[in-house]
Order: structure tokens, then C-alpha cells, then sequence
């Protein structure tokens, strides 16, 4: 495929080429001088129309890593606040000669938009509540990275399935890698029609969806997507659905934690799951660069 948009137009085969690219982008990153021409004299776009840390940021050095140019263009102080329209927005950019979009977007669907009005290609860095593909690969390589294969291993994501694109990406691709997906969360914050998915399964109940679990996920309530009260009172939420330590005791024994960020500390999970030797959050973090550069350099320059 020329983008990573999701996951439709991408086997098994190519989802795990990027996963073992990432073992050399590591390798590359735990040099003293971090850095390779891969994408010298390419320009990479990092769009941002809505907020973000982790991956902007992340995004920005996998392309500086690889010697490319990179235009970093954030919405929040741009002509976009005086009403400029997203395809005027990407045909000015794209007149700069970008090779290559990455996007955040409030709207599901926009990241399809710019790979339609620029012809470039384009990685999507999360549209609405819809995708987050690198999310999903930087999360399941780091299981693979714990487990050495991701077959047979069972991921419990508890929370705000309903408005996460993380939870709906790993949906699609962990099952995909051979893994099994437990999303849980009360009623109201898990939609149905996710069940349809194979290897999926949904659960209200976080001590059943713990049960046997190599990897447990927290989500982030994204209060900012909701509209109305979901719920009785956050700390009723927390009661029940809050990874901690209690939690991750029916759980496996090896089994770690994870939370793609930013957190809600002693809400959707504990302050000691989250700094305990369990947790590989800040591990996601360190995978995240390796598996944007590793995407990066597969759609920009090739696959081997
Ligand atoms: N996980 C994630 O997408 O974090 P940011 O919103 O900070 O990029």
C-alpha cells in the first residue's frame, strides 16, 4: 500500500516486515550518533490539527533520524483558525514540494482527504475516533518485544473503548498478528459492532477479561468526546475498571501493562500500575520512534 491510512489494504506478511524493521531502527537509536540517510533530500509534513505529544513528537525524530526535512504544521496557530479549509490548507503545503503527510485529526476520515487532495503518501496519526494505526503497531511490538511472538497471546483493553481509536486499531491488527483482543468496559463505552471483528471479544467484566491476559491495556476516558455523562461519577468508574495492582493479580503471572497515553493517573489506572515492574509505558514510548521510522522507511523508500 502507499499509505497507512488503517489496516484494510495490509497483510500479515508486510504488518510484520515493519515490526522487524523496528529491531533495526532500535539498533539504530542505541547508537551514539542516531542517525541515517535513508530519506535525505525527502520532505516529511507532520499535520497536526489536533493535539498531541507522543507522537508528534515521535514522528518528528523518526524522520530527522532517517535525514529528512521535516515541515512541522500545527493547526492550532495556523490560518485554519480563520476558517481556511482543509484542502486549501494541504494544496498550500503540498506546493512546498512535501513528499509525505503524517496527520492528526479531530474528523475520522480526514487523513484520507489529504492523501486524496496532496497525491502523496500519507500516514495517519490518528483521525477522530476511527484509527491510530502506528499506535497499534508500536503496541503490539511491544508484546512481541516481551513474549517473542505475538501468537496465542491474549490483550485485555479496558476502558473508553467506545471513543478510542486506539482500542479499534489494536482490534483490527493484533488478531491479525495472531493475537487474541479482549476489549471490556462498562456497557456504555462498548459498542457492539466490534465484536464482528475476529479474535475480538467483549467483556464488562475486568476480572474475566484479565483472566489469562499476557498484556492489559488501559484506555483514557476521552472526556473531551463525550457529550453527555457516560456514567454515574468517575470514581464509581474507577471502582471497577481501574487497572491496578488488584487487578493485575488474575491476570498472568508475566503479564504487563500498558497504556498508549496520556494518562488519567488514578483513574483508568493506578499510579502504581503504572510505575510498578509491570508496566511497559514508557517502553511504548521508546518503540514508537522505532516503529515510526520503520514505517516511514517503508513507504517512502522501500520494504527491504
Ligand atoms: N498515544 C498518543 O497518541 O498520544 P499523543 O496524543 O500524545 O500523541
Amino acid at each position: 500500500p502507499r499509505h497507512l491510512l488503517d489496516f484494510q489494504d495490509w497483510s500479515p506478511e508486510r504488518l510484520t516486515a515493519i515490526l522487524d524493521n523496528a529491531d533495526t531502527m532500535l539498533q539504530v537509536l542505541d547508537r551514539p550518533v542516531k542517525k541515517v540517510p535513508a530519506l535525505q533530500g525527502l520532505t516529511v509534513c507532520n499535520a497536526f490539527f489536533e493535539n498531541s505529544t507522543r507522537t508528534r513528537t515521535s514522528f518528528e525524530l523518526a524522520a530527522r533520524r532517517m535525514s529528512a526535512d521535516v515541515l512541522t504544521f500545527a493547526a492550532g496557530n495556523s490560518s485554519v483558525s480563520k476558517g481556511e479549509s482543509l484542502r486549501d490548507t494541504v494544496e498550500v503545503l503540498t506546493a512546498y514540494k512535501v513528499d509525505a503527510y503524517i496527520v492528526r485529526h479531530h474528523a475520522a476520515g480526514a487523513a484520507h482527504l489529504v492523501a486524496r487532495y496532496s497525491g502523496k503518501p500519507v500516514i495517519n496519526a490518528g483521525d477522530g475516533r476511527r484509527a491510530h494505526p502506528t499506535q497499534a503497531l508500536l503496541d503490539a511490538y511491544t508484546v512481541r518485544q516481551e513474549f517473542g511472538s505475538l501468537e496465542g497471546k491474549r490483550v485485555a483493553i479496558i476502558g473508553d473503548v467506545r471513543h478510542s481509536r486506539v482500542a479499534r486499531s489494536n482490534a483490527e491488527l493484533l488478531p491479525m498478528l495472531g493475537a487474541e483482543v479482549v476489549l471490556c468496559g462498562p456497557a456504555t463505552l462498548l459498542p457492539a459492532d466490534l465484536a464482528a471483528l475476529p479474535g475480538v471479544t467483549l467483556c464488562s467484566n475486568p476480572k474475566e477479561a484479565v483472566r489469562g491476559a499476557h498484556a492489559v491495556m488501559a484506555l483514557r476516558l476521552q472526556k473531551e468526546r463525550m457529550n453527555s455523562g457516560f456514567l454515574g461519577s468517575l470514581q464509581e468508574y474507577a471502582d471497577v475498571y481501574q487497572v491496578n495492582e488488584a487487578l493485575m493479580a488474575g491476570a498472568e503471572s508475566g503479564a504487563i501493562v500498558l497504556h498508549p497515553g496520556p494518562m488519567n493517573r488514578d483513574l483508568e489506572i493506578s499510579g502504581e500500575a503504572a510505575d510498578g515492574p509491570r508496566s511497559r509505558i514508557l517502553q511504548q514510548v521508546e518503540n514508537g520512534q522505532a516503529i515510526r521510522m520503520s514505517v516511514l522507511y517503508h513507504l517512502l523508500v522501500g520494504r527491504d
